[in-house]
This record gives structure tokens, C-alpha cells and sequence, in this order.
């Protein structure tokens, strides 16, 4: 089988490697792809969203399954544009249609839809310029901290916690102002949930699913979850409070309803949904809905998926998941990411990066997220670079392992957190 992967990131590189290690594979392609991927596969550029190049491209090159990473295309519609395209209709996308895409795409919608199926969710009002009033009335109703959702996508920045109300109801006027553009034009309001948070990972063919390991990610810059938000310092799985009652409540009253809601409204939905879950004194709750896989989530997923993952996205476009077999790896798995000093904010790029090699050599996995190779070097290219991922028998043998890798390797102000998995 050959297979087109889209993206760019350390979430990609790290499918990429997966997909890499299956029997039934052919040719893989990674569309952009970074420096890591082409060590797994064909790098073609192509931009994700650039859908007329991908669909000549699948023609060329006898792609029989396109595999998407991030949202961007899967909002943008192209599940819908393979279907409607008699040239392609036949070569399987994995990821949802436009209208599946709206569970990440529009906070609202998602919240309408839990609401609609009954899944456990914070309280929420969605206000626009029309129904300001009642939004500022509903804010009054909380307590601090406030929760503030831009409706579209923002790249990560749409949500603010605000600690007082003046702050709240100023931030709410400002964001339904234009803060994000259009993409706050609608603002969900939500009740503030405290608890730990937990990223559940599902592979659905529409009818049936296959849970896939669970993770949970570091978003702060700074240990003990200070600081800025980024893109994601690390990850550990398994989690622990995820235990397998845990995992029951979060199977009956989130996992089933959802795929279930999604099939009674006549959602085409064929590939990966992750739960972005809050354990609230044991009650999973959700947070979001997110439809592909987290990053850097998978970064440690992917060690944990004994199977061939190939076979289990066949699954998924041939619509029979359930004859299908999902074994996990019961080691733990972590990811550390090395970022550029100044990440989130400011930060400079085009370093060499060294120890590469090395890293390698002490057994642990290095995924590539910001990378570019020039004359046979590699170069820092974005603000986070290199997931270090490494297997233990649990997250401390693991981030040893995985915090030895780090220090092989090194390039001008890097940086990581020394403190991924404080909290489990
Ligand atoms: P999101 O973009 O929806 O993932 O939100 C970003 C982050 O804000 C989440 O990962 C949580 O840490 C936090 N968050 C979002 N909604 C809530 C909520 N209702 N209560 C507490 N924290 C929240
Ligand atoms: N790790 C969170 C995300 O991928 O959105």
C-alpha cells in the first residue's frame, strides 16, 4: 500500500515511523514533512492545504490512503473534496468530513452537540454581539477563575482564563470585538473546571471504535506548569488516575454517546477523535474536542500501539474496525521536547543541531518537530524542534532515559522541561 501522510510536525514524524514499521507498507510520503520524516519516508512538498497538488499527486503516485495530521485540511474539507471528485472518491481519507471537522472547528457546536447527547461538560453560554448582555449576566453567575472560548480555530491562543470578573467581562467584549477576527465573533463562556487534565485517543470507523492509549501533555513553558502556553513540552503515558474504572465512565459516558451522536446526526466520521478530558474529583468531564491526533501526545502514543497501525486504518476506511486488533504495550512511554530559548515567545532559528547520533545510540526515539536539513546538517526550524521519546517500565525509567538523550544533544539556548510527569 502506498500511503500519503499530511503535515509537518513531531506528531507526524512520530505516525510516520509507525506507519513506517508496517508489513503491508509500500511507499510512504510525508507532505511536507520535516528532517525526521525523510529518514522514515519521501518527503513531497506540498502544502496541507493545497488540495488540487494533493489530488494530482495521489493520481501520480497510485496513493491508496491519505492520512491527515493536523485539523487545517480536515476543516478545510478534505475528506468532502475526495468524495466529491470522481478521479479520487476511491482512495480513503483518514479524518473526518467538513461536517465532522466542526467538533474542533466551533466550540459552540461542540458544545451544543454535548449537550445534545448528554456527555458530561462544563456549564456554558454562547454569546455573540446580539446576546452581550446575557453573556456579562451568565459571567456574574460564575465564580472565578473564568473560562473565555473564541468559537473558531486560533492556533492554540482562542481560550483565556481570566482571574476576576472586570478582567472576564473586558476580555469578553474585546474578543467578540475582533480580538481573534472572525474566529471570536462567537465567544463560549464556561464554567471554570478544576481538576487534572487527561487526552483520550479514539480510532472510529463511524460504527466502531478502538481506544488507543492514553497521555497527558505539558503545555506550559515552565516547570510546575508555569508560565506561557505552548504547543505542547512533553508527555507521559500511561496516566495513572486513568485507571481502568476510569476509563470505564469515560468509554460509557463520553466515548459511546459521542460516536453515537455522530451517526444519528449523519456525520461522516472515519478516523481519529481525541477527548480532551478534566478528572474532576474521579468524574471525567470534557474540555474539548479535538479531530486528529494531540501533539505531543503522540509522540508517546505511538511507542504504545503494538499493532500495526496500517492495518487498524484500514480498518477504519473499510468500515469493519471491529474485526480488527488493537494490543498496547503495557511499558510506559514519554516524550520530552527540546524547544528554542525564547519559545513561546521571540525566539532565533537556523541552528545546527548536535548529538544526534548520539542521542540515538542510548535507545531513545527522536521525533523531529521544527527541523530542516541544509547540506546534510541539521537545523533548529521552529520553536519546538526534537520530541525525545523513550519506553520505561514506568515514567521515572522512562524520563531517565529520556532526559540521558537530551543531553547528548544540543544547539545554541535550547531548552526543555526537567519536570515533564511532576504531577501523576
Ligand atoms: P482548549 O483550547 O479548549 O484545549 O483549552 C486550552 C486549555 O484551557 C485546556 O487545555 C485547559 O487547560 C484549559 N481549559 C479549557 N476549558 C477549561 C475549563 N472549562 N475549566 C478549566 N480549564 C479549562
Ligand atoms: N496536546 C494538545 C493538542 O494537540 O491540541
Amino acid at each position: 500500500m502506498n500511503i500519503l501522510l499530511l503535515g509537518s510536525g513531531g506528531r507526524e514524524h512520530a505516525l510516520a515511523w509507525k506507519i513506517a514499521q508496517s508489513p503491508r507498507l509500500n511507499k510512504l510520503y510525508i507532505a511536507p514533512g520535516n528532517a525526521g520524516t525523510k529518514e522514515v519516508g519521501i518527503n513531497v512538498p506540498l502544502a496541507v492545504k493545497d488540495f488540487e497538488g494533493i489530488k494530482t499527486f495521489v493520481l501520480e503516485k497510485d496513493i491508496h490512503m491519505v492520512v491527515v495530521g493536523p485539523e487545517d485540511p480536515l476543516v478545510a474539507g478534505i475528506y468532502d473534496y475526495f468524495k466529491e471528485d470522481a478521479a479520487i472518491a476511491h482512495i480513503p481519507v483518514i479524518g473526518p468530513s467538513r461536517a465532522g471537522a466542526v467538533l474542533e472547528g466551533s466550540k459552540e457546536f461542540a458544545k451544543a452537540f454535548m449537550l445534545r447527547h448528554h456527555i458530561p461538560t462544563a456549564r456554558y453560554l454562547s454569546v455573540t454581539k446580539e446576546n452581550i448582555e446575557e453573556g456579562l449576566a451568565f459571567l456574574r453567575t460564575l465564580e472565578a477563575p473564568y473560562v473565555l472560548k473564541a468559537d473558531g480555530l486560533c492556533a492554540g491562543k482562542g481560550v483565556l482564563i481570566l482571574p476576576t470578573l472586570a478582567e472576564a467581562e473586558q476580555e469578553l467584549k474585546a474578543m467578540i470585538g475582533g480580538m481573534f477576527g472572525v474566529a471570536s465573533a462567537t465567544v463560549v463562556i464556561e464554567e471554570f473546571l478544576n481538576g487534572i487534565e487527561c487526552s483520550v485517543f479514539v480510532l472510529t470507523d463511524g460504527k466502531d471504535y478502538k481506544i488507543l492509549p492514553e497521555a497527558k501533555d505539558y503545555k506550559r513553558i515552565g516547570e510546575g506548569d508555569k508560565g506561557l502556553n505552548t504547543g505542547g513540552m512533553g508527555s507521559v503515558s500511561p496516566v495513572p488516575f486513568a485507571d481502568r474504572q476510569w476509563l470505564e465512565k469515560v468509554e460509557e459516558r463520553i466515548i459511546k454517546p459521542t460516536i453515537e451522536g455522530l451517526a444519528t446526526e449523519k456525520i461522516d466520521y472515519k478516523g481519529f477523535i481525541f477527548f480532551g478530558l478534566i478528572n474532576v474529583k474521579g468524574e471525567p468531564m470534557v474540555i474539548e474536542y479535538n479531530v486528529r491526533m494531540g501533539d505531543p501526545e503522540t509522540e508517546s502514543v505511538m511507542l504504545r500501539i503494538k499493532s500495526d497501525l496500517v492495518d487498524l486504518l484500514e480498518g477504519v476506511a473499510e468500515g469493519n474496525l471491529r474485526e480488527r486488533v488493537l494490543e498496547v504495550d503495557e511499558r510506559t512511554a514519554v516524550c520530552v521536547m527540546l524547544v528554542s530559548g525564547g519559545y513561546p515567545e521571540q525566539y532565533e532559528k537556523g541552528f545546527p543541531i548536535s548529538g544526534i547520533t548520539e542521542a540515538k545510540a542510548t535507545g531513545s526515539i527522536l521525533f523531529h518537530a521544527g527541523t530542516t536539513e541544509k547540506d546534510g546538517e541539521i537545523l533548529t526550524a521552529g520553536g519546538r524542534v526534537l520530541a525525545v521519546s523513550s519506553y520505561g517500565a514506568n515514567k521515572e525509567e522512562a524520563l531517565r532515559a529520556s532526559f540521558a538523550a537530551a543531553q547528548k544533544l544540543s544547539f545554541p539556548k535550547m531548552y526543555f522541561r526537567k519536570d515533564i510527569g511532576f504531577d501523576l
